[in-house]
């Protein structure tokens, strides 16, 4: 009985939903902990591919209870969109709990995200556009919306009344972009959405939380994003607008830190990173192309292709430190299975000095220069692979090195997108 993190270690899309999905499996509760439609896990069973964007990917097991947690903002449209995609494919979504303590993506949102985005120009941040960062920041500036209030038209319009008007000045004279909101309008549209999440939000989600931990249920927190996005921890101001870290998860889903017993640090055998910002390991030209191609990297929410690059244990370092890590695991290790040759950066060089720590200062970063090492690319087949020992000597003496760098063991390995295909350590 246990209560378990799961969080990416890089810059997001490490596969955190297929080793969300294998371990609910022995979950009785997930919950989801921060960010919002902005991230898109994917989940492979058999043929089918189901990419979730806020609900918990512990979803296709009946059994489990899903929450969605006061850390995340929820845009109602999409969540309803997603249950009934997953009803007509047959999961009927009973096992769902939203928190009534978690904050609303409203249209202007979006708007000021994407004005924002354009006005930045060449310093844009290359945001997914939906609205996350302006809802967290409401959140913060204590304007925010949450789910509760939805169920009480009067304060609903109110503090709409209010959001709209600062939005609407923003938008037209800071901003210059052109939309048009209105409140009699937005009120009716949310009301809708309010009628049709009622039965799955709840009052106390942080009680419903204490309740399992109480009972020495199996639990699991589910992050989005990754380390390296992290708004405190991360590459800012390149980053997310929330604490994908292991911290965030004692907010997001209302635990204290004590009741925390493993923290497990999804990483990808490479990196990849989707937006702006810095990326010491990237691979620019063709092989960054193939691997591109081979590893499938393009946004599952946006579709934008993925920038890619070598496994980074400056990084990975960082990750271990900053969330705990108390065990990895390694994805998408078949995708490197045609290499010759792999490149690991073991530390970064800055000012003539090797360095190991991460330097959170961006303008430091860019700076740095990777030191590599060269292995040798196993050549092999792996996507069938079952056993540890199974794999390519020369994959597991890459592994070793990377959990050696990393400073955390590897339990998990995932050679495919499949939901079998993971080897257990
Ligand atoms: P936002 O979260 O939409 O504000 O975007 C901020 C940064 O985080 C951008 O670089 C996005 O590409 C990145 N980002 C947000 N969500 C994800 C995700 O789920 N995977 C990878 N990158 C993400």
């Amino acid at each position: 009985m246990s209560v378990t993190i799961i969080v990416g270690s890089q810059w997001g899309d490490e596969g955190k939903g297929k080793i969300t999905d294998l371990l609910s499996r022995d979950m009785d509760m997930v919950v989801r902990y921060q960010g919002g439609n902005n991230a898109g896990h994917t989940v492979v069973i058999k043929d089918k591919t189901f990419k979730l964007h806020l609900i918990p990917s512990g979803i296709f097991y009946a059994n489990v209870l899903c929450v969605i947690g006061n850390g995340v903002v929820v845009d109602p449209a999409v969540l309803i969109q997603e249950i009934e995609t997953l009803k007509t494919q047959g999961f009927p979504v009973d096992n769902l709990r939203i928190s009534s303590q978690a904050h609303v993506i409203f249209p202007y949102h979006r708007y000021m995200d994407q004005a924002q985005e354009k006005k930045r120009e060449a310093g844009r941040i290359g945001t997914t556009c939906r609205g996350i960062g302006p809802c967290y920041v409401d959140k913060f500036n204590r304007r925010g919306i949450r789910i509760s209030d939805l169920y009480n038209e009067k304060v609903l319009k109110e503090k709409l009344a209010w959001n709209i008007e600062e939005k609407s000045f923003l938008l037209e004279n800071f901003y210059k972009f052109e939309k048009k909101i209105d409140l009699d309008q937005l009120i009716n549209e949310y009301l809708g959405y309010a009628h049709g999440i009622k039965k799955y939000v709840v009052e106390e989600s942080t009680t419903l939380v204490d309740e399992a931990v109480k009972k020495n249920k199996n639990i699991l927190l589910e992050g989005a994003q990754g380390t390296m996005l992290d708004v405190d921890q991360g590459t800012f101001p390149f980053v997310t607008s929330s604490n994908p870290v292991a911290g965030g998860a004692c907010i997001g889903a209302g635990i204290g830190p004590k009741a925390i017993d493993e923290v497990i640090g999804v990483v990808k055998a490479y990196v990849t990173r989707v937006g702006s910002g810095p990326f010491p390991t990237e691979i620019t030209g063709k092989l960054g192309e193939e691997l591109r191609e081979k590893g499938g990297e393009y946004g599952a929410t946006t579709g934008r292709p993925r920038r890619c690059g070598w496994f980074d244990a400056v990084v990975m370092r960082h990750a271990t430190k900053i969330n705990s890590l108390t065990q990895l695991a390694v994805t998408k290790l078949d995708v490197l299975d045609d290499l010759e040759k792999i490149q690991i950066c073991v530390a970064y060089e800055y000012k003539g000095k090797k360095i190991q720590d991460f330097p959170t200062d961006i303008y430091r970063l860019e700076e740095c220069k990777p030191v590599y090492e060269e292995v040798s690319g196993w050549q092999e087949d792996t996507t069938k692979v079952k056993d540890y020992k199974d794999l390519p000597k020369k994959a597991q003496k890459y592994l070793k090195k990377l959990s050696d760098l990393a400073g955390a063991r590897i339990s998990l390995v995932s050679v495919g997108a499949e939901r079998g295909q993971i080897i257990r350590i």
